[in-house]
């Protein structure tokens, strides 16, 4: 039995189209392995606060030496951080925010990504990933289409990519809708690909 972890992004609760396809692939992935768990962080429905001063202090605090304040200010990082170490797969539906991870996401990502406790640091070998094992899965929706000539304006999932490289999530398979909202014909081909992509997935 595997534990799968799906965290939503997006701002819309109704008619999102990564939210949809997030669906699909569970309901999906429960068929192929009803045996499996999902647990649902919904980043729209329960914000993340951003971190604060203090929680800062925290994170760079050795555990025995935090004060009462800071232990306050990093518990729900601390959660965030055992919720995702305790799945075995990630499932991540996000839009593109001008040209990016919405706020809501990037509020989630400076929880956790904490020196530690999912990253480490040392001279002879610099950045390293304690997250691991973890195979991920993302949704990605954009408005426009970013296959092409406008890739370079693409920092969606270039962003993801190192930053979950940075806390050892590396295996991580994108499917990608395209011009949700200004190139129908790429919309529907997107979708159609994502369609099978999710099939191999679950079928595999
Ligand atoms: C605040 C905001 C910013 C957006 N910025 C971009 C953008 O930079 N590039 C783009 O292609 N689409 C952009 N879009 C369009 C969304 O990426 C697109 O509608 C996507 O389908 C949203 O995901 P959802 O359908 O899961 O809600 C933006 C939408 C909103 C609401």
């Amino acid at each position: 039995m595997a534990k799968v972890l799906r965290i939503d992004a997006s701002s819309r609760l109704q008619e999102s189209h990564s939210r949809q396809m997030a669906d699909v692939f569970q309901e999906k992935w429960l068929k192929a392995n009803p045996k499996d768990e999902f647990t649902v962080r919904d980043l729209v429905k329960e914000p993340i606060p951003h971190i604060e001063n203090m929680t800062i202090a925290g994170f760079y605090t050795p555990e025995d030496k935090l004060d009462d304040p800071m232990k306050k200010a990093t518990a729900l990082s601390d959660r965030l951080i055992k919720e995702l170490i305790s799945a075995d797969v990630i499932l991540l539906s996000t839009p593109m925010y001008n040209f990016s991870v919405p706020s809501a996401l990037k509020a989630y990502i400076d929880q956790i990504v904490r020196i530690g406790q999912t990253f480490g640091f040392e001279e002879s070998k610099g950045f390293f990933g304690l997250v691991e094992g973890k195979k991920a899965y993302i949704v990605t929706a954009c408005g426009a289409v970013y296959k092409g000539p406008y890739e370079a304006y693409n920092f969606l999932a270039p962003y993801l990519t190192a930053v979950l490289g940075l806390i050892g999530i590396s295996d991580i398979d994108y499917i990608d809708l395209e011009g949700t909202s200004l190139d129908p014909a790429a919309f529907e081909a997107s979708k159609k690909v994502a369609m099978e992509k999710i099939d191999k997935i679950t079928s595999s």
